[in-house]
């Protein structure tokens, strides 16, 4: 309910009883303006309740509205603590401060404190309801932003080591630094048996996905933020289980509900998917805004990616939300074999190339670290980096 609704609530032609609900706490005196002046009686949907201003109010009125007036006296501490204990056991309810003489510096104490406005006293009709709509239409805005996803990126190999989990955990990063601070990327491992998202972002300790997806109905934000362990770069990662764990065990709705709550935690969500396929893992990719498939210029690597298209094809995955990225480019191959030609083989967009990091990816990933926390002009990290680039440009991430 916004504007619209107060408008239809001034308005005494329409039936305006969807708009019911702002309670008006204030002294007899204070009120009789909202109740008594009115032509055809009190406003439908006003409901006031007559009180000290340090008096409680019942708990049944407050629940029952969707906006709250109340009197406040800040030279009365007992006033200021009723407004402090209402907004503590109703945070959600929208709140206005009805003030005798509201000084700038009052007003802006209790905005800080949460309060949504202030209106002053003696009450006028119109700015209170201009007023409570205002605080209605913020509430729906937060709301709003509440329910906005977070982009997903799936991240796959054409198949075993062609470097995918390499790409996730530079991927992760990379956004996570593009996006800054306040904006944490998660990554998943999901490659419940062999992960080693962990290993390569050298991160330990206890919890992992599989607390999550063995969590039914416990599975809430709060719990999701215990299982992510968070990095000073803005990553939350969730790795693997420690011990194997049967892949077909898994259950569809429980992955799908674990990332949607993450998705409404993290400013953006990278999964690393085991290289064996299940029915779960293709629902992943079904709600992935992006898969990026890294494969190798080889003949057994793209024949594989093509397969792996065409599955994806056949259970209806959308073909222009696959990617390629073509993992290991020498730059002598580079000028022999062109991407475009594996673009027309596996009839995807080809992204880009990461070059060959040889031998320094695998050795610092055998330290737990990035390429670029030890090689800072990687040319591995710069083309992952341009991937990142490339796909803060695509989706729509909260901040960027
Ligand atoms: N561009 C690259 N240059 C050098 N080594 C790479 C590159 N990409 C991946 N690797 C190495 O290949 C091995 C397999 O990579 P990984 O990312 O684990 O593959 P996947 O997850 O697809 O099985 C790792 O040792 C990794 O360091
Ligand atoms: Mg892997």
């Amino acid at each position: 309910m916004g504007t619209e609704a107060f408008k239809m609530f001034t308005d005494k032609d329409f039936n305006v009883r969807a708009c019911a609900d702002m309670l008006v706490v204030a002294g007899p005196e204070s009120l009789a303006v909202l109740t008594g002046s009115e032509p055809g009686g009190p406003l439908p949907g006003l409901t006031t309740y007559p009180c000290a201003s340090d008096a409680a109010v019942p708990d049944d009125l407050i629940a029952a509205a969707k906006v709250l007036v109340i009197e406040v006296d800040p030279d009365l501490p007992q006033s200021i603590d009723r407004l402090h204990s209402l907004g503590r056991r109703y945070p959600q309810l929208p709140k206005i401060a009805a003030l005798r003489n509201a000084s700038v510096g009052l007003v802006r104490t209790l905005v800080r404190e949460g309060v949504a406005d202030v209106v002053t006293m003696p009450f006028q009709l119109e700015e209170l309801l201009e007023v409570s709509a205002n605080a209605l239409a913020q509430l729906q805005a937060k709301a709003d932003s509440h329910a906005r996803l977070a982009p997903l990126i799936s991240v796959i190999g054409a198949a075993g080591g062609c470097g995918a989990t390499s790409l996730a955990t530079h991927l992760v990063s990379d956004l996570a630094t593009r996006l800054g601070t306040g904006n944490e990327v998660a990554i998943v491992d999901l490659d419940l048996q062999f992960g080693a998202v962990a290993d390569y972002l050298g991160s330990s300790g206890s919890g992992s996905v599989a607390d999550l997806l063995q969590a039914g109905a416990r599975l809430d934000p709060e719990l999701v933020r215990s299982v992510g362990k968070v990095t000073n770069g803005g990553i939350a990662i969730f790795s693997a289980p420690p011990e194997i764990m049967p892949i077909e065990a898994v259950d569809v709705d429980q992955v799908l509900g674990m990332l949607n709550t993450m998705r409404r935690l993290y400013a953006g969500v990278v999964i690393d998917l085991p290289g064996n396929w299940t029915n779960w893992a293709l629902s992943v990719l079904s709600i992935s805004d992006q898969i990026v498939m890294v494969v190798e210029l080889s003949v057994t690597s793209l024949r594989q990616a093509k397969r792996r298209l065409q599955l994806f094809d056949s259970v209806g995955i959308d073909p222009a939300r696959v990617v390629v990225l073509v993992n290991r480019v020498e730059k002598r191959i580079f000028r022999s074999i062109d991407l475009s030609d594996v673009s027309d083989t596996l009839k995807r967009e080809v992204l880009g190339g990461l070059a060959l990091e040889e031998p320094a990816l695998s050795s610092v990933q055998n330290q737990g670290l990035l390429v670029h926390q030890v090689h800072r002009k990687s040319k591995y990290h710069a083309d992952v980096d341009g991937l990142a680039q490339q796909l803060i440009t695509r989706l729509d991430f909260e901040g960027s």
